[in-house]
């Protein structure tokens, strides 16, 4: 059974069957955007890996696209498509990511 320690909520989630980290989060009332359902659209659900790379899928073709599309580095990962081998032994850490592509740049006026 593999232990999945959410970082940002310090909380550690047991699992025995194959589920990605966005269905083990919403699960267990872990608050995950998923704009687009899982339809690998959006990559709002990405996430880090902070430890336990192993217990992972191998990211799909398309999911590798969206993610060299946004550039992300090899730790980050879609959360809909992201699943969690039950039978890593060692501890899986995750951080969630509330904002890392902003496409609007936020203009503050300085002038009174
Ligand atoms: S929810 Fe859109 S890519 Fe995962």
């Amino acid at each position: 059974m593999a232990k999945v320690l959410f970082s940002k909520e310090n909380l550690t989630i047991e699992t025995d069957e194959p589920i990605s980290v966005l269905s083990l989060a919403l699960n267990n009332n872990i608050p995950v955007t998923h704009r687009c359902g899982a339809e690998l659209k959006c990559s709002s659900c990405k996430f880090r890996i902070l430890e336990g790379k192993e217990a992972f899928s191998n990211p799909s073709t398309a999911e590798e696209r969206l993610l060299k599309k946004y550039d992300y580095p090899d730790f980050i990962r879609l959360g809909c498509q992201a699943k969690i081998d039950p039978n890593y032994e060692g501890l899986v850490e995750v951080g969630t990511i509330i904002k890392t592509h902003n496409k609007q740049k936020r203009v503050v006026n300085t002038k009174k």
